[in-house]
């Protein structure tokens, strides 16, 4: 039995695993040591949990597990990873290089490091969400002292070139550092492969629970090193000081795993269940894939429906269908999305989209039922819209964007 509404909405987050729950249960009642408690079981217990996850979390994206430094999550994380270079290698630079379509975790922590005295640079996208790589090796100067993109964009899912950016980094001698939280588990990351020396991530978009991510910290070819932005017990190697909080990390190591062991079988699912929805609403006139159809995760497609707006078609489901009409972190805000707008979009298309993120749980008859209530709803949005039939009328509709 279908059940109502149909969650398409796992770039903002994932339900847990009920096998990531299971694992993490007996950690909150009987194993409920302090992973720092040196003189008893119950904190050796607890410790010994955290060094299995630290392994699981490392073996995901191919790390040691002395690389991995516990946050709350993904925004933490970008913000040690930017604030914590920034401080260590105040001697060698300020200027860090990014791109317009960052997730905010990224953006404002660079606004905020600009006042206090970071150059930052913040690439241009072209319409397919990539980054050009000759503007990017063009904008490092010797105060450069790290290039921060992303591995996969939450909002269109379109993922970047990070082999040949570290590269460049690397020839330049300059950190690299990426955020990885919508591709890890979802597609291969390997630091190594990939030439990454900081990688941000989080539990809670690889069905894990939330409140728990990673900074991955290279140690060695470069040894890297970043100030802690949370002083205290010395915790995480001194980068991160706090009690740990065990069950959510024994969570996260297991969320890695299954990810790690499902995500090839996973990945074609997916992709065919996109694939199928996208290719379905691209009968409608007038509807555009937003970013690049070829470098992009597999669970994800972001689609505008030209003369319609975004927030009308979600009133119009109904409830009924449990998606995004611009990035879930923003979405309180009335902007069209600054995603979308940096891809070159016109606020035509850019308020008219939807982003379908499709998940583990997801399933052909949720597609299917997607595919009928988004096409019913346009064509009715349609036929009650006076642009529409100026539009099919033959008028000139650029003055009224
Ligand atoms: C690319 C990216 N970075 C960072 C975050 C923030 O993650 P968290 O919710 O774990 O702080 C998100 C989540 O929206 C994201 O998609």
């Amino acid at each position: 039995m279908l059940k109502l509404p149909v969650y398409l909405d796992n770039n903002a987050t994932t339900p847990c695993d009920p096998r990531v729950v299971e694992t993490m249960l007996p950690y909150f009642t009987e194993i409920f040591g302090n992973a720092s408690s040196r003189n008893h079981s119950y904190g050796w217990a607890a410790e010994a949990a955290i060094d299995l996850a630290r392994e699981q979390v490392a073996a995901l994206i191919g790390a040691d597990p002395k690389e991995i430094i516990f946050t709350s999550g993904a925004t933490e994380a970008d913000n040690l990873a930017l604030k914590g270079v920034f401080e260590m290698y105040a001697s060698k630079g300020n200027h860090i290089i990014t791109t317009e379509i960052e997730h905010k975790a990224i953006l404002d922590t660079c606004k905020h490091l600009e006042k206090l005295g970071a150059e930052v640079t913040y690439l241009k996208v072209d319409n397919e969400g990539l980054p050009n790589l000759i503007e990017l090796e063009a904008a490092i100067t010797p105060k450069t002292i790290m290039v921060a993109i992303m591995y996969a964009n939450n909002e269109i899912g379109v993922i970047n070139p990070i082999r040949e950016i570290s590269a460049i980094a690397k020839r330049n001698g300059v950190l690299m550092m990426s955020d990885i939280t919508q591709a890890a588990g979802k597609i291969p990351v390997d630091v190594d492969r990939d030439g990454i020396d900081l990688a941000a991530f989080s539990a809670h978009k690889m069905y894990g629970p939330k409140g728990v991510g990673a900074l991955y910290v290279r140690r060695k070819s470069p040894r890297v090193k970043v100030t802690s932005q949370m002083d205290g017990g010395g915790h995480e190697r001194g980068m991160r000081s706090g009690t740990l909080n065990v069950p959510g990390i024994v969570g996260f190591g297991k969320a890695c795993e299954l990810s790690f062991q499902e995500m090839n079988a996973e990945g074609k699912r997916l992709s065919l269940l996109r694939d199928k929805l996208e290719n379905a609403l691209l009968q409608m006139e007038e509807s555009y894939v937003n970013g690049s159809r070829t470098h992009r995760l597999p669970h994800v497609t972001n689609i505008s429906f030209r003369y319609v707006e975004g927030e009308a078609l979600m009133m119009g489901f109904n409830k009924n269908l449990a998606l995004s009409s611009g990035s879930a972190c923003t979405s309180a805000s009335p902007e069209p999305s600054y995603v979308l707008k940096g891809l070159g979009l016109g606020d035509d298309l850019a308020h008219s989209s939807l982003r379908f993120g499709l998940g583990r749980f997801t399933t052909e008859e949720e597609i299917d039922y997607t595919i009928q209530a988004v096409t019913d709803t346009v064509n009715k949005l349609r036929d009650i819209s006076p642009l529409w039939e100026m539009f099919k009328e033959g008028a000139d509709m650029t003055e009224y964007y």
